[in-house]
């Protein structure tokens, strides 16, 4: 078992990229990020189609510069995606090194989620020199304060939370918006504090149903148009049940529920997003020019750094509670 963060890259020609698990805005601006900094140093690099899936199918093929033109403002991603958990398997482990292999690969870049980094570290652990980019719109990656497609799905988090106040407002309604996040309520508690929502609910915090009501009831006794109640997907209590439980309770606001799904992961990716995904598509193809791998590229402050892979499967991310602190004053 080799967890290495360093090979011989004297004779890196060709390296592979792919994107995994759920898709995030700002992965084609990354893919073309790698694809032109290697060409730039006369490294070829092939994109692995489906991720996981189809590196143990062996289904990729070389990229050049024009492959990747007019992609950058592009949501999805070009490679498409998969998810595969099978891949902790020793059998699909030794299948993709083999494909790696077949194509004389020396080094892979993997851009995903906490899963995808996953399997990228398995890889690594048996002598294949890696890169993980984190990106995901959950946030959940431990090491970086960013990972790409979070800022664009808040964004687009805003926007339906600015349009359903509207509506809620005309009508002296609750809206439940409920947000992806998987265990990790960044998305939620970031959207409800910069959306100015009345209640947050996201896993980190334990609140009952009754304190729930509690707080709805209170905006409206404080003469409140509208309560707008930011639900993260993996909360402790589901959207449906907290809507029945307002509705029995009779606050005073009509009760609805938005729940915002796979819009959230689509569109164009933002600057922030834009330029996180380039600065760590960059960092990635220099990292390996040193030889250095087995880490993944990092926002840390204003800097991209590198952490190791180890490191970020081995520790779990939750969202910041001191925002959720400042979201409960600020909803008064
Ligand atoms: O990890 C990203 C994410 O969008 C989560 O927020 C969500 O729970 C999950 O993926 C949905 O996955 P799928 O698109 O496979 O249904």
């Amino acid at each position: 078992m080799s967890t290495e963060t360093s090979f011989d890259a004297q004779h890196l020609r060709r390296i592979g990229v792919m994107t995994c698990g759920g898709d995030a805005p700002g992965m084609n601006t990354c893919i073309r990020a790698v694809v032109r900094t290697a060409l730039n140093y006369q490294i070829e690099v092939y994109g692995i189609r489906r991720a996981f899936a189809g590196l143990v199918a062996g289904d990729m093929e070389r990229l050049g510069p024009r492959d990747v033109g007019g992609i950058l403002q592009r949501g999805g991603t070009i490679l498409q995606t998969a998810r595969l958990p099978e891949f902790r398997e020793e059998r699909l482990q030794k299948l993709a090194l083999r494909r790696l292999h077949e194509h004389e690969i020396d080094a892979l870049i993997v851009i995903g989620g906490n899963g995808s980094l996953r399997g990228a570290f398995m890889l690594q652990q048996r002598g294949f020199p890696v890169i993980g980019i984190p990106a995901t719109i959950d946030n959940d990656v431990w090491g970086t304060n960013m990972a790409i497609g979070v800022d664009t799905a808040i964004n687009t988090i805003l926007e339906a939370i600015d349009r359903l106040r509207d509506t809620a407002s005309s009508h002296q309604r609750a809206l439940l918006v409920e947000t992806m996040g998987r265990k990790c309520g960044y998305l939620a508690l970031m959207a409800g504090i910069t959306g100015g929502a009345e209640v947050i609910h996201i896993p980190e915090v334990s609140i009952t149903l009754e304190e729930i009501a509690r707080r709805v009831e209170e905006a409206y006794i404080r003469g409140k148009t509208h309560a707008i109640l930011v639900i993260s997907e993996g909360a402790e209590h589901r959207t449906t049940d907290i809507a029945r439980y307002l509705e029995e309770q009779e606050t005073g606001f009509e009760v609805r529920i938005t729940i915002l799904g796979h819009v959230q992961r689509g569109g164009r990716p933002s600057h922030f997003d834009r330029l996180l995904a380039t600065r760590m598509g960059v960092a990635a193809v220099e990292a390996l020019r040193r030889g250095t791998c087995g880490v993944m590229t990092a926002l840390r402050g204003r800097e991209i750094t590198l952490v190791p892979l180890e490191e970020v499967i081995s520790h779990e991310r939750k969202a910041n509670l001191e925002y959720y602190e400042i979201a409960q004053v600020l909803a008064r």
